[in-house]
């Protein structure tokens, strides 16, 4: 068994929501690093044949090239009216269900996707669970590059403290896939994160933020119990 034990619940839990996709659906392909292992666990599936007829949308540049390294078949938003299930990751949940994404910069295009899904499943290792949303995790908000100073100064007029996401091994901030940039805010507390949502996305310039709220049907959590990896149901 592998000693890291983040890696072994995001691979377990990676792997139960593979699980729960049938033949012949329209799948939203979630970003980050728990779904990477959705993403090769359901391309395993459809070499061994246990799947068929599955064809993906991706949620980011990650999701697609991965989809394409294990031979998912995929398609656009033009081309299908509907998506049966849609699987991402998180990087806080709370006791509602209701999440902070971001983590990986590609909310905006998981947000389109997620609220798309019939059934919208959420991935994550035990660590992603708090009371309270903004706990550990500030809220990621993409902005358009030439409204960035007016919305800092807006967003600090509302209370939160942001701070200009910046590249690892790149000089510079984080581009988005879609050439836009990042603030991510951190609030002291969020005690109303439906209106705080709304609150932000009203900020010209703003693009999208990474509060999902009211949209998660099912939450898989990855433990580790007595050293093996289980999955709970939220
Ligand atoms: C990307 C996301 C990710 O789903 C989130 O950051 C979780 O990532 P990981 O599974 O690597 O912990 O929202 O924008």
């Amino acid at each position: 068994m592998t000693a890291d034990p983040i890696k072994l619940m995001k691979q377990e839990v990676g792997k139960a929501a593979a699980d729960r996709v049938q033949s012949g659906s329209i799948v939203g392909l979630g970003t980050g690093s728990t779904t990477a292992y959705t993403i090769q666990f359901l391309g395993d599936h459809l070499k061994t044949g246990e799947l068929k007829d599955i064809i993906g949308i991706p949620t980011s540049f990650q999701a697609e090239v991965l989809a394409k390294q294990y031979g998912i078949p995929l398609t656009t938003l033009d081309a299908v009216d509907h998506i049966d299930i849609a699987i991402d990751g998180a990087d806080e949940v709370d006791p509602q269900k209701n999440l902070i994404k971001g983590g990986g910069a590609a909310h905006t295009r998981e947000k389109i996707v997620d609220y798309l899904a019939n059934q919208f499943i959420v991935v994550v290792d035990s660590s992603k669970i708090v009371e309270r949303l903004g706990s550990s995790f500030p809220v990621p908000v993409e902005v358009i590059p030439m409204a960035i100073a007016p919305v800092m100064r807006a967003i600090e007029k509302l209370g939160g403290k942001p701070e200009l996401r910046m590249g690892v091994k790149k000089a510079g901030p984080v581009i988005t896939d879609r050439g836009n940039m990042v603030v991510d805010v951190k609030f002291d507390t969020i005690n109303d994160p439906a209106t705080l949502e709304k609150t932000l996305n009203n900020i010209p310039g703003v693009l999208e933020n990474g509060l999902f709220v009211g949209v998660t049907d099912l939450v898989l959590v990855g433990e580790v119990k007595n050293g093996e990896p289980i999955v709970r149901e939220m």
